[in-house]
């Protein structure tokens, strides 16, 4: 379980997270969602170590974590992907998954002359786990294509290809579904509720897309203004009234006191002159 304690990560005088706490259930699919600038992603570079918050605290099974670096969080087990996919281009989809495992004998040129059966052993187990993700992705019509020819969507579940790579416990998704086509999004729902469900991962994915949220994520935490603003079920979180108010793009901090209903300006469509005919003189 992960726990955020209050915490705040400032950029000069800009409030990025601004005393978010929240909590990560074990095996849970989580939801983050929150109009943009909400401090989403900041969030997550705080928890995943890219960033030292100013103040706070996040915790990982009751241990503190706050400020270990990616490298060390990794070794637990905490991964996250990118809002935008980190792919070697002109490896294959196969070889981008054998590049994840860290520590491999080959990478280090005195063990390829020393003890090249080793080397061939750890190669060979990293490939057949590698074709297992292949498999499980349902990808093996892309698995020997360059990465760089992918679509964005590809690229993405490559992406999420790379977490199963190594044995993650939590996963954490930066708009995952962005600029994705339904068919492939549905995909990778697919494979995310698989992974979750039939391997155990915990998730927690920052999203715009609301439907792809109400399928795949309990609870959803909103965030606005970098605060937690509401959390429960999507259905929950999508009829709070202060959520709506933060999308709508009133703010918190320019919520109206009074109570007034708004009034919308009447359409004066029956009224309205005529456009002016251009005044230009032909020639
Ligand atoms: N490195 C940085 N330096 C300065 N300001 C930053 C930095 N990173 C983020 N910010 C600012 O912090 C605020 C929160 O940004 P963040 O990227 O966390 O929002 P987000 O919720 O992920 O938005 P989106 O949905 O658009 O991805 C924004 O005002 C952003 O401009
Ligand atoms: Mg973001």
């Amino acid at each position: 379980m992960i726990v955020v304690e209050d915490v705040h990560k400032h950029f000069g005088g800009i409030r990025a997270v601004d005393g978010a706490s929240l909590t990560i259930k074990t095996g849970s699919i989580t939801g983050l969602i929150g109009p943009n600038g909400a401090g989403k992603t900041t969030l997550f570079n705080v928890i995943a170590g890219l960033h030292k918050p100013t103040s706070g605290r996040v915790l990982l099974d009751g241990e503190d974590i706050t400020g270990l670096t990616p490298h060390e969080l990794f070794a637990q087990g905490l991964l996250r992907t990118f809002q935008i996919a980190h792919e070697f281009s002109t490896l294959t989809v196969r070889e981008n998954l054998m590049m994840v495992p860290g520590n491999q004998s080959g990478e280090s040129l005195i063990s390829t002359w020393t003890n090249p059966k080793k080397v061939r052993a750890e190669e060979e187990a990293i490939r057949a786990k590698a074709n297992d993700v292949i498999e499980f992705l349902e990808i093996p019509q892309v698995a020997d294509e360059f990465a760089g020819n992918l679509s964005g969507g590809q690229k993405k579940l490559l992406e999420l290809g790379r977490t199963m790579m190594v044995d993650a416990k939590i996963v954490f998704l930066d708009e995952v579904g962005a600029g994705v086509n339904r068919t492939l999004l549905n995909t990778i729902g697919d494979a995310i509720l698989r992974l979750n469900q039939e391997r155990g991962y915990t998730f927690c994915m920052i999203e715009h897309d609301m439907e792809f949220i109400s399928r795949l994520c309990d609870p959803v935490i909103c965030m606005a203004e970098g605060k937690v603003l509401a959390q429960g079920t999507a259905e929950d979180v999508k009829n709070n009234e202060e959520v709506i108010e933060a999308y709508l793009g009133t703010g918190l901090k320019n919520k109206p006191k009074s109570t007034k209903p708004k009034t919308k300006p009447k359409a004066k469509s029956a009224t309205k002159p005529r456009a002016k005919k251009s005044g230009g003189k032909s020639k």
